[in-house]
């Protein structure tokens, strides 16, 4: 069942620079189903939908590794099998410290939205899966 989300929504979480998650803020535990213990400490990949392709996740880490930002839609999974849209704003960052993270916050994704980019994920993935380039 889709889940959606309303436009004062903001799903934040903060991972290490190996991409386990360090923060999620409550609107993000809510879509994923998952309360915040259960979260802290795992990879990001854990609300990873099975329609989203590879190729999305690369151009995300190859942008935030070279100490851009990201922006893309993204459908993500939650705990019970459940999915919902976001639209992603991915940030690296390096604190006081000198240590290295990425801060992700998420917004609503409008249907018009939503509808091209399942399509144009869809066709990535079969592109991928014949070999067609
Ligand atoms: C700050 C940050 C937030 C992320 N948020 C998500 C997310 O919401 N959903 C997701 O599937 N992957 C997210 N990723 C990407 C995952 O780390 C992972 O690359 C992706 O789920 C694909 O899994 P895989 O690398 O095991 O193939 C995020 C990465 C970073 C650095």
């Amino acid at each position: 069942m889709e889940k959606f989300l309303s436009p004062t929504h903001l799903l934040v979480s903060e991972t290490d620079e190996k991409g386990l998650i360090k923060y999620a803020n409550e609107d993000f535990c809510y879509f994923a189903e998952y309360p915040v213990e259960e979260l802290e400490g795992k990879p990001h990949n854990i609300v990873r939908h099975p329609d989203m392709p590879k190729e999305a996740f690369k151009d995300l880490w190859d942008t935030v590794k070279r100490g851009d930002i990201w922006r893309g839609f993204v459908k993500n999974s939650t705990k019970n099998g459940n999915f919902y849209w976001v639209y992603a704003t991915v940030f690296p960052y390096t604190n006081s410290d000198g240590e290295k993270g990425f801060l992700s916050v998420r917004k609503m994704a409008t249907k018009a939205e939503t509808q091209k980019y399942d399509a144009l994920y869809k066709d990535m993935r079969h592109q991928h899966h014949t070999g067609r380039s």
